[in-house]
Protein backbone atom coordinates (compact mmCIF):
# COMPACT_ATOMS: atom_id res chain seq x y z
CA UNK A 1 0.00 0.00 0.00
CA UNK A 2 1.12 3.50 -0.92
CA UNK A 3 0.63 6.86 1.28
CA UNK A 4 2.28 10.39 1.82
CA UNK A 5 3.48 10.43 5.22
CA UNK A 6 4.53 14.00 6.56
CA UNK A 7 3.62 16.79 9.12
CA UNK A 8 0.51 18.45 9.32
CA UNK A 9 -0.25 21.88 8.90
CA UNK A 10 -2.32 23.97 10.97
CA UNK A 11 -5.17 23.54 8.75
CA UNK A 12 -4.97 19.84 9.27
CA UNK A 13 -4.51 19.70 12.85
CA UNK A 14 -8.71 18.69 13.58
CA UNK A 15 -8.73 16.16 11.16
CA UNK A 16 -5.29 14.43 12.47
CA UNK A 17 -6.80 14.88 15.98
CA UNK A 18 -9.96 12.93 15.30
CA UNK A 19 -8.06 10.06 13.18
CA UNK A 20 -6.17 9.68 16.68
CA UNK A 21 -9.95 9.47 18.48
CA UNK A 22 -11.02 7.19 15.75
CA UNK A 23 -7.89 4.58 15.81
CA UNK A 24 -8.72 4.00 19.46
CA UNK A 25 -12.94 4.31 18.73
CA UNK A 26 -13.54 7.67 19.95
CA UNK A 27 -15.11 10.33 18.76
CA UNK A 28 -12.72 13.64 19.58
CA UNK A 29 -14.54 17.10 19.74
CA UNK A 30 -13.52 19.71 18.61
CA UNK A 31 -13.22 21.27 22.26
CA UNK A 32 -10.78 18.60 23.71
CA UNK A 33 -9.12 18.67 20.24
CA UNK A 34 -8.76 22.71 20.82
CA UNK A 35 -7.84 22.38 24.60
CA UNK A 36 -4.63 19.86 23.66
CA UNK A 37 -3.74 22.26 20.67
CA UNK A 38 -1.03 23.86 22.60
CA UNK A 39 0.71 20.50 23.54
CA UNK A 40 1.36 19.99 20.03
CA UNK A 41 4.35 20.88 18.53
CA UNK A 42 3.53 20.63 14.82
CA UNK A 43 6.58 20.17 12.91
CA UNK A 44 6.73 16.97 15.09
CA UNK A 45 3.48 15.44 14.15
CA UNK A 46 2.89 12.67 11.23
CA UNK A 47 0.67 11.80 9.65
CA UNK A 48 0.14 8.89 6.75
CA UNK A 49 -2.28 10.23 4.07
CA UNK A 50 -4.47 7.90 1.69
CA UNK A 51 -5.55 10.21 -1.23
CA UNK A 52 -6.32 13.47 0.62
CA UNK A 53 -7.72 11.29 3.96
CA UNK A 54 -5.47 11.13 7.63
CA UNK A 55 -5.75 7.44 8.00
CA UNK A 56 -2.70 7.00 10.50
CA UNK A 57 -0.98 10.05 13.30
CA UNK A 58 1.43 9.72 15.11
CA UNK A 59 3.27 12.85 17.75
CA UNK A 60 6.72 13.48 19.18
CA UNK A 61 6.96 15.64 22.37
CA UNK A 62 10.01 17.30 23.42
CA UNK A 63 10.70 16.28 26.99
CA UNK A 64 13.57 16.42 29.76
CA UNK A 65 13.89 13.26 31.13
CA UNK A 66 15.88 12.72 34.73
CA UNK A 67 17.96 9.72 34.46
CA UNK A 68 19.71 8.03 37.29
CA UNK A 69 22.55 9.54 38.55
CA UNK A 70 20.21 13.08 38.51
CA UNK A 71 21.51 14.02 35.22
CA UNK A 72 18.68 15.45 33.00
CA UNK A 73 18.82 14.91 29.02
CA UNK A 74 16.44 15.89 25.79
CA UNK A 75 13.79 12.45 24.76
CA UNK A 76 11.26 11.93 22.26
CA UNK A 77 8.18 11.58 23.98
CA UNK A 78 5.95 9.73 21.07
CA UNK A 79 2.41 9.67 21.83
CA UNK A 80 -1.07 9.93 19.54
CA UNK A 81 0.24 6.94 17.77
CA UNK A 82 -3.40 5.76 15.84
CA UNK A 83 -3.86 3.97 12.61
CA UNK A 84 -7.73 3.55 11.29
CA UNK A 85 -9.24 0.30 11.43
CA UNK A 86 -9.42 0.48 7.74
CA UNK A 87 -5.73 0.77 7.14
CA UNK A 88 -4.47 -1.40 10.20
CA UNK A 89 -1.27 -4.15 9.14
CA UNK A 90 -0.33 -2.43 6.60
CA UNK A 91 2.55 -1.22 7.76
CA UNK A 92 1.68 2.58 8.82
CA UNK A 93 2.75 2.20 11.91
CA UNK A 94 6.07 0.92 10.92
CA UNK A 95 6.90 3.80 8.85
CA UNK A 96 5.97 6.20 11.63
CA UNK A 97 8.19 4.46 14.00
CA UNK A 98 11.24 5.10 11.76
CA UNK A 99 10.77 8.32 10.61
CA UNK A 100 10.46 9.38 14.18
CA UNK A 101 13.69 7.72 15.27
CA UNK A 102 15.41 9.67 12.54
CA UNK A 103 13.65 13.01 13.82
CA UNK A 104 14.97 12.25 17.17
CA UNK A 105 18.25 11.46 16.25
CA UNK A 106 18.53 14.34 14.26
CA UNK A 107 17.98 16.06 16.96
CA UNK A 108 20.23 14.67 19.23
CA UNK A 109 17.88 12.84 21.86
CA UNK A 110 19.07 10.05 22.66
CA UNK A 111 16.48 8.44 24.08
CA UNK A 112 12.41 7.58 23.34
CA UNK A 113 10.14 7.10 25.71
CA UNK A 114 6.70 6.28 25.49
CA UNK A 115 3.20 4.65 27.02
CA UNK A 116 1.94 1.76 25.36
CA UNK A 117 -1.71 1.04 24.68
CA UNK A 118 -0.66 -2.34 24.25
CA UNK A 119 2.76 -4.00 25.27
CA UNK A 120 2.87 -6.46 22.38
CA UNK A 121 3.37 -3.22 20.08
CA UNK A 122 7.22 -1.62 20.56
CA UNK A 123 9.52 -4.44 21.35
CA UNK A 124 9.69 -4.76 17.56
CA UNK A 125 10.56 -0.71 17.25
CA UNK A 126 13.36 -1.56 19.78
CA UNK A 127 11.45 0.22 22.30
CA UNK A 128 12.15 -2.37 26.02
CA UNK A 129 9.98 -2.10 29.04
CA UNK A 130 12.26 0.27 31.45
CA UNK A 131 9.57 1.24 34.37
CA UNK A 132 6.67 -0.61 35.91
CA UNK A 133 4.05 1.01 37.73
CA UNK A 134 1.46 -0.18 40.62
CA UNK A 135 -1.61 0.95 40.95
CA UNK A 136 -2.95 0.75 44.70
CA UNK A 137 -6.20 0.80 47.31
CA UNK A 138 -5.62 1.89 50.40
CA UNK A 139 -8.71 1.57 53.44
CA UNK A 140 -7.52 5.01 55.68
CA UNK A 141 -9.38 3.06 58.77
CA UNK A 142 -6.03 1.13 58.28
CA UNK A 143 -3.49 3.21 57.39
CA UNK A 144 -1.50 3.82 60.76
CA UNK A 145 1.99 4.58 60.47
CA UNK A 146 4.48 1.82 62.23
CA UNK A 147 7.81 3.96 61.88
CA UNK A 148 8.27 6.85 59.49
CA UNK A 149 9.76 9.42 59.10
CA UNK A 150 8.81 12.16 61.94
CA UNK A 151 6.42 14.89 61.57
CA UNK A 152 7.74 17.72 60.88
CA UNK A 153 6.53 21.56 59.46
CA UNK A 154 2.45 21.20 58.35
CA UNK A 155 0.59 20.58 55.37
CA UNK A 156 -1.57 23.78 53.83
CA UNK A 157 -4.06 24.00 50.64
CA UNK A 158 -2.54 25.79 47.91
CA UNK A 159 -5.46 27.40 46.39
CA UNK A 160 -6.36 27.69 42.41
CA UNK A 161 -4.74 31.59 42.54
CA UNK A 162 -1.67 30.65 43.60
CA UNK A 163 -1.15 27.07 42.48
CA UNK A 164 0.48 28.33 38.85
CA UNK A 165 3.06 29.83 40.41
CA UNK A 166 3.76 28.11 43.09
CA UNK A 167 3.31 24.10 42.12
CA UNK A 168 5.46 23.98 38.73
CA UNK A 169 8.98 24.86 40.68
CA UNK A 170 7.74 22.17 43.06
CA UNK A 171 7.44 19.69 40.90
CA UNK A 172 10.59 20.33 39.32
CA UNK A 173 12.31 20.25 42.16
CA UNK A 174 10.64 16.54 43.03
CA UNK A 175 11.40 15.38 39.05
CA UNK A 176 15.34 15.73 39.13
CA UNK A 177 15.65 13.40 42.33
CA UNK A 178 13.17 10.84 40.47
CA UNK A 179 14.96 8.84 37.57
CA UNK A 180 12.41 8.51 34.62
CA UNK A 181 10.22 11.60 35.17
CA UNK A 182 9.65 14.10 32.90
CA UNK A 183 9.22 18.27 32.31
CA UNK A 184 6.21 19.42 31.97
CA UNK A 185 5.78 22.56 29.58
CA UNK A 186 4.26 25.77 30.81
CA UNK A 187 1.21 24.88 27.97
CA UNK A 188 0.67 21.32 30.20
CA UNK A 189 0.39 23.34 33.07
CA UNK A 190 -1.90 25.63 31.99
CA UNK A 191 -4.09 22.80 30.76
CA UNK A 192 -3.72 20.90 34.10
CA UNK A 193 -4.98 24.02 36.02
CA UNK A 194 -7.93 24.58 33.87
CA UNK A 195 -9.52 21.43 34.94
CA UNK A 196 -12.07 20.97 32.88
CA UNK A 197 -15.20 19.45 34.53
CA UNK A 198 -15.70 17.09 31.65
CA UNK A 199 -12.21 15.28 32.47
CA UNK A 200 -13.20 14.41 36.16
CA UNK A 201 -14.88 11.22 35.17
CA UNK A 202 -17.49 12.81 37.79
CA UNK A 203 -14.82 13.72 40.69
CA UNK A 204 -14.76 16.75 42.22
CA UNK A 205 -11.91 19.55 40.92
CA UNK A 206 -8.29 19.38 41.66
CA UNK A 207 -7.29 20.11 45.33
CA UNK A 208 -3.93 21.04 45.90
CA UNK A 209 -2.07 20.24 49.20
CA UNK A 210 1.77 21.54 50.04
CA UNK A 211 4.19 20.43 52.94
CA UNK A 212 5.40 23.60 54.16
CA UNK A 213 9.18 22.15 56.10
CA UNK A 214 10.03 23.90 59.35
CA UNK A 215 11.79 26.95 57.53
CA UNK A 216 8.98 27.71 55.99
CA UNK A 217 9.48 26.34 52.41
CA UNK A 218 7.24 24.59 50.14
CA UNK A 219 8.92 21.37 49.41
CA UNK A 220 6.55 18.61 47.62
CA UNK A 221 3.25 18.84 47.02
CA UNK A 222 0.02 16.45 46.19
CA UNK A 223 -2.78 17.27 43.77
CA UNK A 224 -6.29 14.59 44.30
CA UNK A 225 -9.82 15.01 43.29
CA UNK A 226 -12.48 13.38 45.66
CA UNK A 227 -15.15 11.09 44.26
CA UNK A 228 -18.22 11.22 46.61
CA UNK A 229 -20.56 8.55 47.81
CA UNK A 230 -23.16 7.86 50.02
CA UNK A 231 -24.38 4.75 48.53
CA UNK A 232 -24.84 3.33 52.03
CA UNK A 233 -25.97 6.29 54.25
CA UNK A 234 -21.86 5.67 55.27
CA UNK A 235 -19.39 8.37 54.14
CA UNK A 236 -17.78 6.27 51.17
CA UNK A 237 -15.72 9.17 49.48
CA UNK A 238 -12.93 8.05 46.92
CA UNK A 239 -9.70 9.73 47.07
CA UNK A 240 -7.67 9.85 43.89
CA UNK A 241 -4.43 10.98 44.07
CA UNK A 242 -3.16 12.21 40.71
CA UNK A 243 0.20 13.47 41.74
CA UNK A 244 2.52 13.61 44.59
CA UNK A 245 5.63 14.85 44.07
CA UNK A 246 7.89 15.18 47.14
CA UNK A 247 11.62 16.83 47.39
CA UNK A 248 12.02 15.34 51.01
CA UNK A 249 11.36 11.92 52.57
CA UNK A 250 10.00 14.09 55.09
CA UNK A 251 7.37 15.72 53.18
CA UNK A 252 6.28 12.30 51.30
CA UNK A 253 5.97 11.08 54.55
CA UNK A 254 3.66 13.95 55.94
CA UNK A 255 1.86 14.02 52.57
CA UNK A 256 0.77 10.51 52.97
CA UNK A 257 -0.16 10.85 56.58
CA UNK A 258 -1.94 13.76 55.32
CA UNK A 259 -4.31 12.02 52.54
CA UNK A 260 -4.64 8.86 54.98
CA UNK A 261 -6.51 11.17 57.51
CA UNK A 262 -9.36 13.42 55.29
CA UNK A 263 -12.63 12.51 57.01
CA UNK A 264 -15.28 10.61 54.50
CA UNK A 265 -12.74 9.00 52.43
CA UNK A 266 -13.52 4.86 52.51
CA UNK A 267 -10.77 4.59 50.25
CA UNK A 268 -7.33 6.38 48.86
CA UNK A 269 -6.33 5.03 44.90
CA UNK A 270 -3.11 6.02 43.84
CA UNK A 271 -0.77 4.89 41.05
CA UNK A 272 2.83 4.60 42.44
CA UNK A 273 6.45 3.74 41.46
CA UNK A 274 6.93 -0.31 42.73
CA UNK A 275 9.59 1.28 45.03
CA UNK A 276 6.80 3.41 47.10
CA UNK A 277 8.14 3.50 50.71
CA UNK A 278 4.39 3.82 52.46
CA UNK A 279 5.28 0.24 52.30
CA UNK A 280 7.57 0.52 54.84
CA UNK A 281 5.76 3.38 56.74
CA UNK A 282 2.63 1.55 57.30
CA UNK A 283 1.93 -0.59 60.25
CA UNK A 284 -0.12 -2.96 58.65
CA UNK A 285 1.58 -3.05 55.18
CA UNK A 286 -0.51 -5.91 53.37
CA UNK A 287 -3.49 -2.90 53.49
CA UNK A 288 -1.23 -1.47 51.06
CA UNK A 289 -3.87 -3.71 48.15
CA UNK A 290 -1.86 -3.65 45.04
CA UNK A 291 -5.08 -4.02 42.66
CA UNK A 292 -2.76 -3.73 39.09
CA UNK A 293 0.90 -4.49 38.64
CA UNK A 294 2.19 -2.76 34.65
CA UNK A 295 4.00 -1.21 32.96
CA UNK A 296 4.78 2.18 32.40
CA UNK A 297 7.34 3.50 30.13
CA UNK A 298 9.28 1.83 27.33
CA UNK A 299 12.63 3.38 26.25
CA UNK A 300 13.91 3.29 23.08
CA UNK A 301 17.86 3.88 22.72
CA UNK A 302 17.94 6.02 19.72
CA UNK A 303 22.05 7.15 19.99
CA UNK A 304 23.47 4.04 21.88
CA UNK A 305 26.58 5.89 23.04
CA UNK A 306 25.50 8.91 23.85
CA UNK A 307 22.49 7.41 25.91
CA UNK A 308 25.15 5.48 27.53
CA UNK A 309 27.52 8.49 28.22
CA UNK A 310 24.62 10.03 29.52
CA UNK A 311 23.94 8.79 33.04
CA UNK A 312 25.72 7.95 36.00
CA UNK A 313 26.36 4.55 37.37
CA UNK A 314 26.26 3.57 40.80
CA UNK A 315 30.07 1.69 40.88
CA UNK A 316 33.39 2.67 38.82
CA UNK A 317 33.25 -0.15 36.01
CA UNK A 318 33.92 -0.77 32.46
CA UNK A 319 32.21 -3.32 30.06
CA UNK A 320 31.30 -4.06 26.58
CA UNK A 321 28.29 -4.62 25.23
CA UNK A 322 27.38 -6.56 21.73
CA UNK A 323 24.02 -5.18 20.69
CA UNK A 324 21.93 -6.39 17.98
CA UNK A 325 19.16 -3.78 16.79
CA UNK A 326 16.75 -5.91 14.29
CA UNK A 327 15.10 -2.24 13.74
CA UNK A 328 17.91 -0.30 12.97
CA UNK A 329 20.93 -2.65 11.88
CA UNK A 330 22.76 0.51 11.59
CA UNK A 331 23.68 -0.31 15.40
CA UNK A 332 24.55 -3.18 15.88
CA UNK A 333 27.99 -3.81 17.29
CA UNK A 334 30.10 -3.27 20.30
CA UNK A 335 30.22 -0.54 22.88
CA UNK A 336 32.44 -0.28 25.70
CA UNK A 337 31.43 1.66 28.62
CA UNK A 338 33.04 3.50 31.38
CA UNK A 339 31.20 4.97 34.15
CA UNK A 340 30.63 5.83 37.73
CA UNK A 341 29.01 8.31 40.20
CA UNK A 342 30.65 11.49 38.27
CA UNK A 343 30.03 10.56 34.72
CA UNK A 344 30.64 8.09 31.70
CA UNK A 345 32.22 7.81 28.20
CA UNK A 346 30.54 4.98 25.52
CA UNK A 347 32.66 4.33 22.17
CA UNK A 348 32.25 1.39 19.66
CA UNK A 349 35.06 -0.83 20.13
CA UNK A 350 36.04 -3.93 18.63
CA UNK A 351 37.05 -5.55 22.20
CA UNK A 352 35.53 -8.91 23.26
CA UNK A 353 32.33 -8.24 25.05
CA UNK A 354 31.14 -8.67 28.22
CA UNK A 355 28.14 -9.41 27.71
CA UNK A 356 25.77 -9.81 24.76
CA UNK A 357 21.84 -8.34 24.04
CA UNK A 358 19.48 -6.56 22.19
CA UNK A 359 18.78 -3.36 22.32
CA UNK A 360 15.34 -3.46 24.04
CA UNK A 361 16.94 -5.23 26.82
CA UNK A 362 19.51 -2.52 27.02
CA UNK A 363 16.76 -0.24 27.15
CA UNK A 364 14.96 -2.18 29.80
CA UNK A 365 18.41 -2.42 31.98
CA UNK A 366 19.17 1.42 31.16
CA UNK A 367 16.86 2.79 33.72
CA UNK A 368 18.15 0.55 36.48
CA UNK A 369 14.69 -0.75 37.31
CA UNK A 370 15.42 -4.26 35.71
CA UNK A 371 18.38 -6.16 36.41
CA UNK A 372 20.63 -7.64 33.43
CA UNK A 373 20.73 -10.78 35.44
CA UNK A 374 16.71 -11.04 35.57
CA UNK A 375 16.88 -10.55 31.50
CA UNK A 376 19.99 -13.30 31.52
CA UNK A 377 17.76 -15.77 33.75
CA UNK A 378 14.96 -15.23 31.02
CA UNK A 379 17.14 -15.77 28.40
CA UNK A 380 17.94 -12.35 27.29
CA UNK A 381 21.20 -11.55 27.65
CA UNK A 382 24.36 -13.71 27.18
CA UNK A 383 27.44 -13.66 29.69
CA UNK A 384 30.24 -13.93 27.64
CA UNK A 385 32.73 -13.12 30.59
CA UNK A 386 32.25 -15.09 33.35
CA UNK A 387 31.27 -12.60 36.44
CA UNK A 388 29.81 -9.73 34.08
CA UNK A 389 26.39 -10.18 35.04
CA UNK A 390 26.97 -8.70 38.57
CA UNK A 391 29.22 -6.30 37.92
CA UNK A 392 26.68 -4.91 35.19
CA UNK A 393 23.74 -5.20 37.71
CA UNK A 394 26.13 -3.10 40.12
CA UNK A 395 27.12 -0.23 38.11
CA UNK A 396 23.38 0.18 36.40
CA UNK A 397 21.52 -0.16 39.55
CA UNK A 398 19.53 2.96 40.56
CA UNK A 399 18.84 5.29 43.66
CA UNK A 400 15.29 4.36 42.58
CA UNK A 401 12.65 2.15 40.94
CA UNK A 402 12.48 4.58 37.70
CA UNK A 403 9.12 6.17 37.35
CA UNK A 404 7.19 8.91 35.82
CA UNK A 405 3.76 10.29 36.70
CA UNK A 406 3.36 12.41 34.08
CA UNK A 407 0.33 10.97 31.05
CA UNK A 408 1.57 11.89 27.67
C1 LIG B 1 -1.31 -0.26 17.10
C2 LIG B 1 -1.54 0.30 15.70
C3 LIG B 1 -1.05 1.74 15.68
C4 LIG B 1 -0.73 -0.56 14.71
O1 LIG B 1 -0.72 0.08 13.46
P1 LIG B 1 -0.50 -0.74 12.09
O2 LIG B 1 -0.32 0.27 11.01
O3 LIG B 1 -1.59 -1.73 11.97
O4 LIG B 1 0.87 -1.47 12.39
P2 LIG B 1 1.82 -2.12 11.26
O5 LIG B 1 1.00 -2.57 10.10
O6 LIG B 1 2.96 -1.22 10.98
O7 LIG B 1 2.30 -3.40 12.08
C5 LIG B 1 3.62 -3.80 12.16
C6 LIG B 1 3.70 -5.13 12.88
O8 LIG B 1 3.23 -4.98 14.23
C7 LIG B 1 2.18 -5.88 14.49
N1 LIG B 1 1.23 -5.18 15.34
C8 LIG B 1 0.94 -3.85 15.29
N2 LIG B 1 0.00 -3.57 16.22
C9 LIG B 1 -0.27 -4.71 16.85
C10 LIG B 1 -1.16 -5.03 17.91
N3 LIG B 1 -1.95 -4.08 18.46
N4 LIG B 1 -1.20 -6.31 18.32
C11 LIG B 1 -0.43 -7.24 17.75
N5 LIG B 1 0.44 -6.99 16.74
C12 LIG B 1 0.50 -5.73 16.30
C13 LIG B 1 1.61 -6.20 13.14
O9 LIG B 1 0.92 -7.42 13.13
C14 LIG B 1 2.81 -6.20 12.27
O10 LIG B 1 3.50 -7.43 12.44
P3 LIG B 1 4.27 -8.13 11.24
O11 LIG B 1 5.32 -7.12 10.80
O12 LIG B 1 4.83 -9.34 11.85
O13 LIG B 1 3.23 -8.35 10.20
C15 LIG B 1 -3.03 0.26 15.31
O14 LIG B 1 -3.46 -1.09 15.38
C16 LIG B 1 -3.93 1.11 16.20
O15 LIG B 1 -4.15 2.26 15.88
N6 LIG B 1 -4.45 0.55 17.29
C17 LIG B 1 -5.38 1.25 18.15
C18 LIG B 1 -4.77 2.48 18.83
C19 LIG B 1 -3.52 2.13 19.61
O16 LIG B 1 -3.50 1.19 20.39
N7 LIG B 1 -2.47 2.94 19.40
C20 LIG B 1 -1.19 2.77 20.08
C21 LIG B 1 -1.10 3.79 21.17
S1 LIG B 1 0.29 3.57 22.22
Amino acid sequence: MSFELRPITGEEYLPFSRATGAAFGEVQSEEDANAVLPLIELHRTLAAFDGGEIVGTGILISFQMTLPGGTSVPVGGVSWIGVLPTHRRRGILTAIMAQELRDMRDRGEALGILWASESIIYGRYGYGLSSSSLQVKIDPQRGAFGRAPESSGRVRFIDKESAPSVIPPLYECYRLTQPGEITRSAERWKLEFSDPERWRDGASGMWYVGHEAENGKLDGYVGYRVKHNWDTGFPGNVLQVRNLAACTDQARADLWRYLLSVDLVSKVEVRCPVDEPLLWMLADPRRMQVTEFSDAIWTRLVDIPAALSARCYLSEDELVFSVVDPFCPENDGRYAVQGGPNGAECRRTGREPDLALQVTDLAAAYMGGTRFSTLARAGRVEECRPGALRRADLMFAAERAPWCQTGF
